[in-house]
């Protein structure tokens, strides 16, 4: 139980003392600049300053101190070592090893599996340069401007953040790229009317060949493909696979020649590294998703060689449980000043809370402490007016991750400095505050206002800069969030490698969708009888309507 390490124990007795204690004092005094010293880090490429957090030296050796005694130490090598760390899958973890030079040691069971990433790795380079050489083509011999990546989850949210991320990048060389993820048909719908079918090529993503998502969307995409002049015969010209299952692929119809293998040892959200990674490799070359691996193996170095104390990942998942478990704060908020990272916060969703959103221990009782905060955010300055009233002036605190390069990928005259301002001035609001003294000093004297006008301040943050928004830096960077949510993990005694509670909703699923369609079609038994009295009466409900849809010709 973490609740029973004597760091705990301590950090909480260390909170009451020092949980009212306002941050501006530490930036007030003398010391101020050695704080800024001592609670930064570098790494990889990327600059934390962490000095604008709820922490004293002592809480941060206390938080160290917690990170040891919770063996983070030794999880850290059971992960790079291979072990089943996934235990409920009785599986490794070793996303580490896809982006590790070809002679790194990483075993599973025994067994090296760097010739098979590194072969995979190869294939990957030369499709995607067939392709975006004009080598690989269509049926009718035209080449490829187009590529469609179906999948969910783990196999949509990774590839499509970093296309996104690094689409100042994308040349013309490359095919414009699409992601489609979603089961409502809108989001097909409205990506097919801007394709040519024999000018596109789709990568159907999916870690095991059987999410429902993604195989209603290959299904209607192969449809498409056959309605609009593609013979059948030719459709290996515009279909490859992703996946783990060779045996779905070849059953769906796309020859397992051109299936980009990967491993049931790597989980769907550290996934982007591995085949995953073939929209990337097709949308920016091939060369910048080596560099995008260069740097989170930079980070993997770090994360694994470095003291805690001078640990990026560490520190912020230190940081992070502070507020989750001792301040009790239910979110955190994930602002990248950067249209370019506006993805990020959604992966990091599925990453964080996907990872960690667990209330069972590794041995199978109850976690006695909160888990995984709930994850937000939005690219800024846009969250500055939406949202940010309450995180300056709301009755919950939420920490903020404050993330910027400090060149802009496309840069208009004037913008930027406007854009990092805005960053910096957040972080130092939420820290400083403004009190009744300072209004009245700056004029403001109106008693019915000033209360209104006051911020609290005392609102942590960190802020983390890179220098370019480069394919190694990004690599650096969702390394870094990995292991940190790694650490988090390990601290609340947590498997972070499976994802069960995903499961109940799909499994209902099923026959809810035969008896929406009345047929009881999909194995459905469309008795409703099972059904709470809410769910009967919202399927008859949706029956209703799609009963006169169905009845009216359309036009
Ligand atoms: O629904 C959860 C999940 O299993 C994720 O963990 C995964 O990334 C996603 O579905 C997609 O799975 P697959 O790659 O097998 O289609």
């Amino acid at each position: 139980m973490p609740t029973d390490l004597h760091a705990w124990n301590a950090l909480l007795q260390h909170h009451d003392t020092i949980r009212d204690t306002p941050m501006r004092e530490w930036f007030d005094d003398a010391n101020a600049e050695r704080r800024v010293s001592a609670f930064s880090v570098e790494a990889a490429g990327l600059y934390l300053d962490y000095s604008k957090n709820r922490i004293t030296p002592e809480t941060f050796d206390l938080l160290m101190r917690l990170a040891e005694e919770a063996g983070v130490p030794c999880r850290r090598e059971a992960m790079f070592t291979g072990e089943h760390i996934n235990a409920t899958e009785d599986r490794a973890a070793l996303h580490v090893a896809l982006r590790a030079l070809p002679d790194a040691p990483f075993r599973v069971d025994g067994v090296s599996v760097m010739p098979g990433i590194h072969d995979v790795l190869r294939r990957m380079q030369d499709f995607s340069e067939r392709v975006r050489g004009g080598k690989w083509t269509g049926h009718t011999g035209e080449t490829i401007t187009d590529v469609v990546n179906i999948g969910i989850g783990g196999s949509d949210l990774g590839p499509r953040m970093v296309c996104r991320a690094l689409a100042h990048l994308a040349d013309r060389v490359g095919p414009r790229m699409h992601f489609v993820s979603n089961v409502d048909g809108t989001e097909l719908a409205e990506t097919l009317v801007r394709l040519n079918p024999a000018r596109t090529l789709v990568i159907v993503c999916s870690k095991t060949f059987t999410t429902l998502e993604t195989m209603a969307n290959a299904c209607s995409m192969r449809d498409w493909f056959l309605t609009h002049g593609v013979p059948e015969h030719h459709l290996a010209c515009h279909f490859v696979a992703v996946s783990t299952n060779t045996e779905a692929v070849r059953k769906f119809g796309i020859d397992p020649a051109n299936m980009f293998e990967f491993w049931d040892w790597i989980g769907g959200r550290f996934s982007l590294w591995s085949s995953v990674g073939l929209s990337i490799a097709l949308a920016v070359g091939f060369d910048a998703f080596e560099d995008l691996l260069r740097g989170a193996r930079a980070m993997d170095d770090h994360f694994r060689t470095a003291p805690l104390a001078q640990n990026m990942p560490v520190v912020m998942a230190m940081l992070g449980i502070w507020y989750r478990n001792f301040f009790n704060m239910p979110t955190s908020c994930m602002a990248p000043y950067s249209t370019s990272l506006e993805l990020f916060p959604a992966f990091l969703q599925q990453l964080e809370m996907e990872s960690n959103g667990k209330s069972v221990q590794l041995d199978g009782r109850h976690v006695r402490a909160h888990t995984s905060p709930v994850v937000w955010g939005t690219a800024g300055t846009n969250g500055q007016h939406a949202y940010f009233q309450m995180i300056h002036q709301g009755s919950q605190i939420v920490p903020v991750d404050f993330v910027a390069p400090l060149v802009p990928p496309r840069e208009l005259p004037g913008h930027h400095a406007k854009l990092l301002a805005n960053c910096f001035a957040q972080a130092e609001a939420l820290m400083r505050g403004r009190s009744a003294e300072e209004l009245h000093a700056a004029g403001v004297t109106d008693p019915a206002r000033v209360p209104h006008m006051v911020f609290e301040g005392n609102r942590p943050s960190n802020t983390l800069l890179m220098e370019d928004l480069t394919p190694h830096v990004l690599g650096a960077l969702i390394a870094l969030y990995e292991h940190r949510t790694f650490v988090q993990g390990v601290v609340w005694n947590i498997n972070s490698f499976d994802q069960w509670g995903v499961e109940l909703g799909k499994i209902l699923a099923r026959p809810i969708e035969g008896e929406l369609k009345g047929d009881g079609s999909d194995g459905s038994d469309v008795s409703d009888g099972a059904h709470d009295a809410s769910t009967r009466s919202l399927i008859a409900r949706a029956r209703a309507v799609l009963s006169r849809q169905t009845s009216v010709p359309s036009n």
